[in-house]
């Protein structure tokens, strides 16, 4: 069988997952690496046991082996990553957030459409079987049209003032911090199994932690860095509260931080229906609970048995036996990767856990509505409805 290749620029925390998933498809060859240097490049290269390495990512995309370009730099080069990738008409998978603002996500998105390319942005926690799941119950109807979505995104790897991440300088990371980080997984989350816009949103935003001593060297996620440091003064958030409104007509609310002890990577959301609820949280993801109020609230297991049919490609074990976050970011990387197998135009229906640069245009612009909110003191403020001029 023709196998796909494909090379990774950024091959940092992330990005070596993006490597294992697309491994475990079978039909994917992992080409290349780019970091920064020649030197950084090969030392990955060699840790991944990636044949080729390159000092810079217009080396890898000018690799004729590679077809599929995946962007897991830090945020202020996805764009010129990506533009680059489309001059060479690549298929582009990248992370998120798509872009540092809206209207950059805009541009990427009107680029890969215009390229003809498929181009995905892995929003991983849409690949969860039991998301799935609850996604097909909102959609059958069966909880009874949404009224309330709740939840919350809790992290505490920030927690000190020695914890640093590029992601807390606004020249690196963009002007938000926590929100555009974790809060625009959630955002997709709940608008992808509800199945409802958000359209108005009332922030509040603070900066728990306004010194930070910065090393000398950029630590990669969640590690904790050691040697020389300077202060560094904060302007990001890294606690958030967000109120919503949906054009579905819901209400919602979102608190977001990464500064939050004991919190490790606490995503969870709660819809509330006229005849049911749902509650899922990442760290307990082989679970769904199921709120009744004529009946006994009920927790569905992850069992493939027990799922419909829209969520079972999404399981690959029996009952009992638990899946977890590299298994729904594998599921993410099935269905873009089988989309571009099969020679689908980019246009054509997609399965749902494949989000696109329009998903990803469309949490940036929350996010951009979210930081105009708490700029203004915390007023309801309309998200960007630019997207309604193309569809
Ligand atoms: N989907 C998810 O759940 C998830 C999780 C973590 C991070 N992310 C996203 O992935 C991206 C990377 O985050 P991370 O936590 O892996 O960061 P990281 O700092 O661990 O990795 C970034 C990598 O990019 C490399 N890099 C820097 N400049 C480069 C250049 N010019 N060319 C090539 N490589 C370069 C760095 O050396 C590093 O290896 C971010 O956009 C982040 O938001 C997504």
């Amino acid at each position: 069988m023709h196998k796909i290749g494909m090379g990774l620029i950024g091959p940092g925390f992330v990005g070596a997952h993006h490597i294992d998933a697309v491994r475990r498809l079978g039909f994917v060859d992992v080409v290349a690496v780019a970091a920064s240097s020649d030197a950084s490049a090969r030392r990955k290269a060699e840790a991944l046991g990636v044949p080729k390495a390159y000092g810079s990512f217009e080396a890898l995309i000018a690799d004729p082996d590679v077809q599929v370009v995946h962007n897991t730099t830090p945020n202020y080069l996805h764009g010129a990553v990506i533009m680059a990738a489309l001059a060479r008409r690549k298929h582009v998978i990248s992370d998120k957030p798509l872009a540092m603002t809206g209207a950059e996500a805009r541009q990427l998105w009107e680029a890969a459409a215009n390229a003809g390319v498929v181009h995905a942005v892995t929003f991983n926690y849409r690949g969860n079987p039991l998301v799935q799941h609850a996604r097909e119950l909102v959609a059958r109807d069966e909880i009874g049209p949404v009224h309330f979505v709740h939840g919350a995104y809790l992290q505490d790897w920030l927690l000190e003032a020695t914890d640093f991440s590029w992601r807390l300088e606004p020249e690196k990371g963009g002007q938000s911090s926590a929100i555009g980080d974790i809060g625009s997984h959630w955002c997709d989350l709940v608008q992808h199994v509800l199945g409802q816009r958000i359209v108005e949103v009332l922030a509040d935003l603070t900066t728990v932690v306004e010194t930070r001593m910065k090393p000398a060297s950029s630590p990669e996620a969640f590690a904790r860095g050691d040697g020389a440091r300077e202060p560094f003064t904060v302007r990001s958030e890294d606690l958030a509260t967000v109120l919503m409104r949906f054009d579905g007509g819901a209400k919602g609310s979102m608190s977001v931080g990464q500064v939050c002890a004991g919190h490790k990577n606490d995503l969870w959301f709660e819809a509330n229906g006229r005849k049911a609820s749902l509650r899922w949280r990442q760290e307990q993801q082989n679970e769904l609970w199921i709120g009744r109020r004529d009946g006994a609230n009920g927790m569905l297991p992850k069992d493939p048995s027990l799922l419909n049919e829209a969520a079972r490609p999404y399981a690959h074990l029996p009952g009992g036996h638990q899946e977890a976050w590299a298994d729904a970011f594998r599921n993410v990387m099935r269905d873009v990767y089988a989309f571009i197998a099969s020679g689908r135009r980019p246009d054509e229906p997609r399965p749902p856990a494949f989000a696109t640069f329009e998903d990803g245009y469309r949490a940036a612009v929350i996010v951009d509505a979210i930081l105009e909110s708490h700029r203004r003191g915390g007023v309801w403020t309309k998200v960007d409805s630019l997207i309604e001029a193309r569809t």
